[in-house]
């Protein structure tokens, strides 16, 4: 039994139901109506004919749910009697059993909305237009195409991408176009396949595509084949971009490189630093000594000869180690102008004596009154002495190593070309011989950076470098850089 208190909230609750709702007796009168019509007082309906009191008819209507309801004996939907085809939602009236026993003992009838398919088809289309609008402003390149390869969807970002007008995507492009030889074939494998993402979908996969101008452009592409029931309509890819981010981050891998090289630099500094200071002293006692042996004591001719030898190697000792102590001398980059060919010459001095490179005939064409380079020192000497020991080692210490230098003509520039006469550098190995680790020499010989810190040192200067095989045979480097302008090398140190 329910309690009065219940009684009375069903009561409340199905007045407040904002539909007609009325229970009728099978032959249509009126035995119990909730309040929801306006300015009909419910006493007034009591004992009516239904039909009679809505639609002022003697008959019950046509299309009656109740009717229904008598003669199946279940609950029935069914259309109001009213034109609303085109509406948004269709007026309904639902209808059920009350149950006395075994017995039916009368009948609700209720009307509410039903969307139509007119309704659904408006919403649908609605939807349509904001998924559309999604695809074609998206900021990955979105591009659908049938089965046969038709572009059906290429959206604004495409276009960019790829170089072509939405219209001409649409009109004469085909899917395969956009892959460079059997990539496309590939995709369709992968997306069928259950190995990369699920079976009709791929993720994340790295791709070069071709735009319209033929070059590759290296994409992240997510793609999905689109079914209907199990028949294959339709595939659909999200093109993202990867030019920029490829961009930064070979920016920051060339910014590690060259941190890292200033740091062996920098330790190798201080490491040539201590060792020339402490050389500096024994070589001054060399000297001294050696200058009072032959002042003090009457030498036979032989004797004071090799004694002048001492002196001359030492003071090519003392030069060297000048040399060092200039060559590491840890300052910060300053830019200056600086004499290019007194740089070249410094190098070579340092280099010549080493055994690499005696058997190495060196010859320079340094040009007379060759304009400053604005420059920072210590990055132009490592950049020389990085190519000089390349072509060294590429000569295996056996050949001729040229140094030219001279202005651009027309030009603010200045052109240093440094050539050997080495086995050249295959054409396979050329496209990457400046990329950061990159070395063809043997584990433990060389860490590949050393031409990458060139690439940087040159880059710094504002300047360009190119390696090219030659005519006969070897390798030439060939570099340009700008001259210092407006200032005369006052504080010039090259
Ligand atoms: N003059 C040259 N002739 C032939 N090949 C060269 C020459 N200069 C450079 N190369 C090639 O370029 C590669 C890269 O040079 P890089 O100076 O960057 O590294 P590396 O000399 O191998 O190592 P590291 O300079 O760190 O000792 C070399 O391994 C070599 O194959
Ligand atoms: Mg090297």
């Amino acid at each position: 039994m329910r309690s009065e208190k219940e009684m009375e909230y069903l009561l409340k609750a199905i007045d407040a139901f904002r539909r007609r709702m009325i229970v009728v007796s099978p032959q249509f009168e009126i035995l119990a109506a909730n309040c929801h019509l306006e300015g009909v007082e419910n006493s007034d309906l009591l004992g009516k004919l239904c039909h009679r009191v809505f639609y002022d008819r003697e008959e019950p209507c046509e299309n009656c749910a109740v009717e229904e309801v008598i003669q199946h004996g279940r609950p029935a939907l069914r259309p109001k009697p009213v034109d609303g085809s085109d509406l948004e939602k269709m007026p309904c009236f639902y209808a059920y059993p009350i149950h006395a026993g075994e017995e039916v003992e009368a009948f609700v009838s209720m009307d509410f909305d039903l969307p139509t398919r007119g309704g659904i088809e408006a919403k649908m289309q609605s939807t349509n237009v904001l998924l559309r609008n999604l695809i074609l402003s998206a900021i990955d390149g979105v591009i659908a195409a049938d089965m046969r390869g038709k572009i059906l969807i290429f959206n604004v970002m495409a276009a960019e991408i790829f170089g072509y007008t939405v219209e001409e995507a649409l009109n004469s492009l085909n899917i395969k176009d956009i892959y460079p030889d059997n990539t496309a074939h590939d995709i369709m494998q992968k997306l069928r396949s259950d190995d990369c993402g699920g079976r009709g979908k791929l993720r994340s996969y790295k791709v070069d595509v071709l735009g319209k101008n033929g070059k590759p452009i290296p994409i992240n592409l997510n793609a999905a084949i689109v079914y209907e029931g199990e028949r294959e309509v339709a595939t659909i890819g999200f093109f993202h971009d990867m030019r920029e981010i490829l961009q930064m981050k070979e920016k920051l891998e060339k910014t590690r490189v060259q941190l890292l090289q200033a740091e062996k630099m920098a330790s190798l500094g201080k490491l040539a630093a201590g060792v020339a200071h402490q050389l500096n002293n024994p070589l001054g006692g060399i000297t001294l000594f050696t200058k009072l042996v032959m002042e003090d004591y009457d030498l036979e001719e032989g004797a004071q000869e090799d004694l002048n030898r001492v002196l001359r190697d030492a003071k090519r000792c003392k030069d060297t180690v000048k040399e060092l102590l200039e060559f590491t001398r840890q300052t910060r980059h300053l830019m200056q102008p600086h004499d290019i060919n007194r740089a070249i010459t410094r190098t070579l001095f340092l280099l010549e004596n080493q055994t690499l490179f005696q058997n190495i005939q060196i010859e320079k064409k340094l040009a007379d009154d060759l304009p400053r380079v604005q420059g920072d020192i210590q990055q132009l000497y490592h950049m020389l002495m990085n190519i000089i020991l390349n072509a060294a080692q590429a000569m295996e210490g056996n050949g001729k190593l040229k140094i030219e230098t001279g202005p651009v003509p027309g030009l603010d520039r200045v052109l240093i070309t440094i050539s050997d006469t080495g086995p050249g550098i295959p054409a396979d190995i050329l496209p990457h011989i400046f990329d950061p680790f990159y070395t063809t020499k043997e584990e433990g010989k060389g860490t590949g950076l050393g031409l990458s810190l060139v690439y940087g040192i040159v880059e710094n200067h504002n300047g360009w470098i190119k390696a090219k095989n030659r005519k006969g045979r070897g390798a030439a480097f060939i570099i340009e850089l700008p001259i210092a302008q407006g200032i005369d090398g006052e504080n010039e140190s090259g």
